[in-house]
């Protein structure tokens, strides 16, 4: 058994998010590039005879609503044992926010409980549970930058893109996934139609220059009409000289890249006025500060 341990649970936002259409089993069909940023919760590990999880953020669930029970779970059932551990969570990504969190938190207790119980489960089993638990959860068995396709769970690693200049602001609006999804009302596709739009998807992301070209998420109409106060996040931003604005996810936070520091500082400074607004200063997190922060 290990000593005790504290792992970084990093967010993620979507350098481009296209929802290709619905499929069969009712989840739509995704084309999106994942990146791992700065802002990070934190989960305290320590053997323990029975499972007990608390955390600092008493609006989550600390039952086994919560995914980093489920992973303790789901890693249980897959090795016929039963372990304990005393997991605590330092929770900083809000949530919900569109950043991934509780998929980032569900992917590092996969990882911390494999490693505190030293369990020999192989990767493809702990992969399988990863996007059973949620379909951002496989993304954050890797970090880094990354095209996910399928639900979001089929990830593929690409060149790593830096930004160090950004900002993350989550308005005081809750977003569902799921109902941000109904409310975009896309068409089923054939999966020749679905393969024919992933093609175009991967050329655009090919070229993805981020100062140059076009941040999409196709998140963006339905949640801005339903969300003013979502939308006013991201023209604010632009108005204070963000390069390039987006929304995260499904929202409700917002990511603004800009060109220097010193623009960052201003915009940062000028949000004061906006209360409940959380602002977080991040930088990317590349698949290789990630791996070394993991320790995998
Ligand atoms: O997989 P996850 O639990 O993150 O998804 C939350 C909800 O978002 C799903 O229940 C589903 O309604 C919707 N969803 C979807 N298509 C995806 C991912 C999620 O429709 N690719």
């Amino acid at each position: 058994m290990q000593p005790g341990f504290s792992l970084p649970s990093f967010a993620k936002l979507n350098w481009t998010l296209r929802v290709v259409g619905k499929r069969a089993d009712g989840f739509h069909e995704l084309f999106t590039v994942f990146q791992t940023v700065s802002l990070h919760d934190t989960i305290h590990f320590e053997a323990a005879g029975e499972l007990e999880f608390s955390c600092d953020d008493p609006s989550i669930p600390t039952d086994d609503r919560n995914l980093i029970i489920k992973a303790a779970q789901e890693l249980q059932a897959s090795s016929n044992s039963i372990w304990g551990a005393r997991v605590h969570l330092e929770k900083r990504i809000p949530s919900p926010g569109g950043l991934g969190g509780g998929s980032s938190n569900a992917a590092v207790a996969l990882m911390g409980f494999r490693r505190l119980w030293n369990l020999d489960v192989p990767d493809e089993t702990v992969n399988k549970i990863a996007a059973a638990l949620g379909s951002d959860v496989p993304f954050f068995l890797q970090g880094g930058t990354a095209i996910g396709t399928g639900r979001g769970e089929l990830i593929e690693p690409i060149g790593d893109i830096d930004e160090s200049e950004m900002l993350v602001i989550t308005p005081d609006v809750n977003v569902s996934t799921r109902v941000a999804f109904e409310r975009m009302a896309v068409p089923t596709l054939t999966n020749e139609e679905s393969n024919r739009i992933l093609r175009v998807c991967r050329l655009e992301a090919d070229s993805l220059d981020l100062l140059h070209s076009e941040l999409i998420n196709d998140f963006e109409a339905s949640v801005f009409s339903a969300y003013p106060e979502i939308k006013r996040v991201k023209d604010t931003l632009l108005d204070l000289r963000a390069a390039r604005a987006a929304l995260c996810g499904s929202g409700a936070s917002v990511f603004a890249i800009f060109d220097k520091k010193e623009a960052r500082q201003t915009a940062q400074e000028a949000l004061g006025h906006e209360p409940t607004w959380r602002k977080f200063a991040v930088s990317t997190i590349s698949q290789g500060k990630y791996r070394e922060a993991l320790g995998i």
